[in-house]
């Protein structure tokens, strides 16, 4: 299974072997990772599951739709690898992603 690591403000960091289909999302939630809340479950309307991709990642991942961009607008301190990680689907491509969680979702 794919290895995603999840990692803190602090830099304290978890490695999590999620499931190929599952989201970036729904392997934090199965895993008690602190700061994605998930509120919406998916759906993109909340913004709580908002995460920075490693940049050496964010550009293999499949571009972000409007309506996600358009959430990330309204989420916690967004930047330029902002992503909802609801919206990104672990496969064998993405063994080694690294996202962190914003400060103020800790
Ligand atoms: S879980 Fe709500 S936008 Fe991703």
């Amino acid at each position: 299974m794919p290895k995603i690591t999840y990692k803190d403000k602090d830099g304290n960091s978890k490695i999590i072997e999620v499931e190929n289909g599952l989201s970036v999302m729904e392997g934090a939630i199965q895993n008690d990772i602190p700061g994605i809340d998930a509120d919406c479950g998916g759906a993109m309307a909340c913004a709580t599951c908002h995460v920075y991709v490693e940049e050496k990642w964010f550009d293999k991942l499949s571009k972000a739709e409007d309506a996600e961009v358009d959430m990330i607008d309204m989420a916690n301190e967004p930047k330029r690898n902002s992503r909802l990680s609801c919206q990104l689907i672990v496969s064998d491509e993405l063994d080694g992603l690294i996202v962190t969680t914003p400060e103020k979702q800790s």
